[in-house]
């Protein structure tokens, strides 16, 4: 087991009836002024912004709102956020939704403790020194933001999506109540599940060794998102599953399914970010399109780890427990099923496991230009397992076309 340290200090309210405590959260950490940041329409239609803007009301908290995030969260409405926070001195932001909303929230939080262009930060000219306290009520669960370190915004020059990742940013709060996820539209339930797994997926794809405890949580984490999802598929209102899927967001981003491994793999997120700049699709699903064509492009790396993911999470049968003991050939063809499976998951709860099926028709010249901004103009190598340069990169998205 690697070294690592854990920190994961966001305070979490889980379960029914959480977002009535939303005032009291507030006031324990001293907002004054707040920014109620939230999305397109699905905040208003269910009635939820009107209750907590009740809240605020009723608990003497002033606030402004900016709505209107969209999915990759982009650029010019975090300006427009960071003018507003200046202008009316908000001290604390409120964000209502998922991981855009809490994404763009992070950003505007940079802009507005720090001096200077806040897509410096994005672009790793420089590092930020502050961020304004944050918390989040979750309304889906996916992308794991509300206890993560980092956020992922879209410059709509040039398209390019970026992360950055500070502790500065992890939200003071994450009110997780599964019931207001009823109303998401079965892709974006579907497509969470795989980002949920794909977190802890990451993860688990390293070259470290001795990690049973980790490994052990990663795996059955990764199970219960899989029962979970194929539960939602039919009954959408399952308070039990969507439980189970709402914290297997937050944990499989916290951290904790990467203590010991040494950071994980992360290429197929770094793909998929290319992805999501250029095509604007939904991260998990695009996730599950690129992820097969990933993992048979880089398993012979490691086959055991990859085998001991089809034996444990797909529990597909191998001839010995101990999977150093297999024959090599064995090893190949229990990855290659585990990978099959995982395919084969992503098709029973209706999410792609190619680009033509993810809905976008990608041209060479396209690949080339992906590859080439994923390479950071052929500046960085990504992935760990094995480490992709911009010529694998092409093959990966050529091989998922
Ligand atoms: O805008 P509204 O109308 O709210 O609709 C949203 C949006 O269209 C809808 N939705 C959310 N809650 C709903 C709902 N519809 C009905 N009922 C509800 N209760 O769902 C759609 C997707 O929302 P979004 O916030 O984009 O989803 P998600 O949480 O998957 O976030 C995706 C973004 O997070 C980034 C992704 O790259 C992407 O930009 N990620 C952030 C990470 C982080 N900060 O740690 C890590 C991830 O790997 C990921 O990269
Ligand atoms: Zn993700």
């Amino acid at each position: 087991m690697n070294n690592f340290t854990y920190y994961t200090p966001t305070k979490v309210v889980f379960g029914k009836d959480s977002e009535t405590q939303v005032g009291i959260l507030l006031q324990e950490f001293s907002a004054t002024k707040i920014l109620l940041h939230y999305g397109g329409e699905s905040a208003k239609r269910s009635g939820l912004l009107s209750r907590i803007e009740t809240i605020l009301t009723e608990t003497g908290i002033a606030y402004v709102t900016l709505g209107g995030v969209k999915p990759n969260p982009r650029l010019s409405l975090i300006y427009e956020g960071i003018d507003l926070c200046k202008k009316e001195s908000v001290d604390f932001i409120l964000a209502v939704g998922g991981g855009s909303v809490i994404d763009s929230a992070k950003a505007i939080g940079y802009g507005v403790a720090n001096e200077g262009d806040v897509w410096d930060f994005y672009s790793r000219k420089r590092t930020a020194s502050a961020c304004l306290p944050i918390g989040a009520i979750l309304t889906i669960a996916a992308a794991g933001s509300e206890m993560s370190n980092s956020s992922v915004i879209t410059n709509e020059d040039g398209w390019l999506k970026r992360g950055y990742k500070s502790d500065f940013a992890r939200c003071k709060f994450a009110i997780m109540n599964p019931e207001l996820t009823y109303t998401l539209p079965e892709y974006q339930t579907a497509s969470g599940c795989v980002d949920i797994m794909m977190h802890t997926m990451e993860r688990y794809f390293n070259q470290s060794e001795n990690m049973l405890l980790t490994d052990g949580i990663s795996e059955h984490l990764m199970r219960t998102v899989m029962k979970s999802a194929k539960r939602l598929k039919k009954d959408p209102e399952n308070y039990a599953a969507r439980a189970e899927v709402m914290w297997a967001s937050s944990l499989s981003h916290n951290g904790l399914t990467g203590c010991g491994t040494d950071g994980g793999d992360w290429a197929a997120h770094q793909l998929e970010h290319e992805l999501g700049g250029m095509f604007d699709v939904a991260h998990g699903a695009g996730l599950a399109a690129i992820w097969g064509s990933w993992a048979r492009y880089v398993y012979k790396e490691h086959p055991v780890r990859f085998a001991q993911f089809a034996v444990k999470v797909h529990k597909i049968a191998a001839s010995s427990k101990d999977l150093h003991a297999i024959p090599k050939d064995e090893l190949d063809i229990l990855a290659l099923a585990g990978i099959k499976a995982m395919e084969h998951f992503y098709h029973a709860i209706g999410m792609p496991t190619s680009l033509q099926e993810l809905g976008i028709d990608v041209t060479d010249e396209q690949i080339e230009e992906l590859a080439e901004k994923c390479s950071f103009n052929q500046t960085r190598t990504i992935g760990v397992i094995k480490k992709l340069d911009k010529a694998d990169m092409i093959a990966i998205f050529t091989a998922a076309r």
